[in-house]
């Protein structure tokens, strides 16, 4: 038998994960899949669960899926455990990005001080699961694709012995847009990948094992092609810039290099209808009203306006991998361990990394080119005092933390928000 446990089951995106695994089922056999939420998330795990039975049942393959909100029931002799949580829920991400763009700072799920405020939110979680994994399935994978996964992965690994990996759909995106400017399938194009969770480059783009990446780079600057997300306004970056970058940056990486023209068009966004996280609520009602026809039996074409559709192609060829022993090489979140000397040893980075029963061994990268390094350094120095903020809860680190973020430009900006985000989040912050 073959254990799958998601948690954060009653989420949205939790049909994306089924069909996966349904189309995967040969070489996973998934026997048990278990879906679990909280109290409070029931009914949309009971709704969201009923559609997931009766995919299955269409499917035809013997797998059971179960709906709890005993996650200790559900995590005893687990195999895998995925995470899809989203601790306080939507309304906790609108406050995120509402109270730094009170201070003209960006306000966005991950990138930013919002993502500061999620870790501070969902490590302790995170950490109570890894505890209570290490008695009830201390041999199984964690699987995290809660976001912000790198600083979420970084936190499990620093302060846990249970095996994790860090996925996130954001690469695959990218060598999908590739694939589409040639009109490919995704499987004939591969890139070296290198940064952190939200702030990758590529470059040795390859179609069919050809290198492209010149080619590829001048498509970019001629805006032939991008990465394009759901999530992410569509502004084009000046083609001399991308030229003389010369990587192909996922399109997270504009809110850094065009932060004035993205927090102008997140104060516009927030006066017309409202933030990201707010259209992702409408999303989200729409499509529960979609998941309650009982006729429902497949993954609805509506769930592909969230920004992280297609995740399940990246979740389940990993664990695929990992259950297969194939040694293929992903794009995951693990620790560093060398593969760059520029970021410290602990750190988790992004990176292709071969992925066997062993887990993932980053395939290694060498010294940051200067025209990264500095963004990849500052950032990843505040997702350590990030994580550090989220176990320890002093006030003193979490204030580092936010006035290291490059996106933050001064010190009484962080102190406001700060202040305000400790008082929005009262209810979830027990280390504080
Ligand atoms: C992207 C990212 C995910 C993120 C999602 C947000 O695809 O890679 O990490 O969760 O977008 O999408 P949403 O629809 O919630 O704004």
């Amino acid at each position: 038998p073959l254990k799958v446990v998601t948690l954060g089951g009653g989420s949205g995106y939790t049909p994306e994960l089924i069909d996966g695994f349904i189309r995967r089922h040969a070489e996973l056999p998934v026997s048990e899949f278990w879906l679990v939420d909280i109290e409070s998330g029931r009914e949309k795990l009971e709704i969201v669960g009923k559609l997931a039975q009766r995919m299955v049942k269409k499917s035809g393959i013997p797998m059971t899926v179960h709906l709890t909100t005993d996650r200790k029931q559900a995590l005893k002799d687990a195999d895998f455990v995925t995470t899809q949580i989203r601790v306080g829920q939507l309304a906790a991400r609108i406050q995120d990005e509402k109270i730094p763009l009170h201070y003209g700072v960006l306000g966005q799920e991950t990138t930013g001080p919002g993502g500061f405020m999620k870790a501070q939110r969902t490590i302790p979680v995170l950490l109570d699961v890894c505890k209570e994994m290490e008695t009830l399935c201390p041999d199984a994978w964690l699987i995290n694709f809660t976001n912000p996964a790198g600083i979420v992965t970084e936190a499990i690994a620093k302060h846990s012995t249970i095996k994790s990996l860090g996925i996130c759909s954001g690469a695959n995106s990218m060598m999908m847009d590739v694939a589409k400017a040639y009109g490919v399938g995704r499987e004939a194009i591969d890139a070296r990948v290198m940064g952190l969770n939200h702030l990758i480059f590529a470059d040795r783009i390859t179609l069919y094992g050809e290198d492209v990446t010149a080619d590829f780079i001048e498509k970019l600057a001629q805006g032939v092609s991008d990465n394009k997300l759901k999530n992410i306004p569509d502004i084009g970056l000046p083609a001399e810039f991308i030229r003389a970058l010369n990587f192909y940056p996922l399109s997270y990486l504009k809110y850094f290099w065009l932060n004035q023209e993205m927090v102008q068009h997140e104060l516009e966004e927030l006066r017309n209808g409202g933030t990201r996280g707010e259209r992702s609520l409408q999303i989200e009602k729409s499509l529960f009203d979609i998941y309650r026809n009982p006729e429902l039996c497949e993954k609805p074409p509506e769930l592909s306006s969230r920004g992280g559709a297609y995740y399940s192609d990246t979740a389940c060829s990993i664990i695929s991998s990992i259950y297969n022993n194939k040694k293929e090489v992903h794009v995951v979140n693990t620790t560093n361990r060398g593969t760059t000397p520029d970021l410290p040893d602990d750190a988790v980075i992004e990176t292709n990394a071969v992925i066997d029963k062993q887990g993932a061994r980053p395939l290694a990268y060498g010294r940051l080119p200067a025209r990264i390094r500095g963004l990849i350094q500052s950032v990843k120095a505040f997702e350590e005092l990030t994580v550090e903020a989220a176990i320890t809860g002093n006030k003193h680190t979490a204030l580092l933390a936010l006035a290291a973020h490059p996106l933050v430009p001064s010190v009484a900006v962080a102190e406001n928000i700060l202040k305000d985000y400790l008082a929005a989040n009262r209810d979830f912050l027990p280390q504080y």
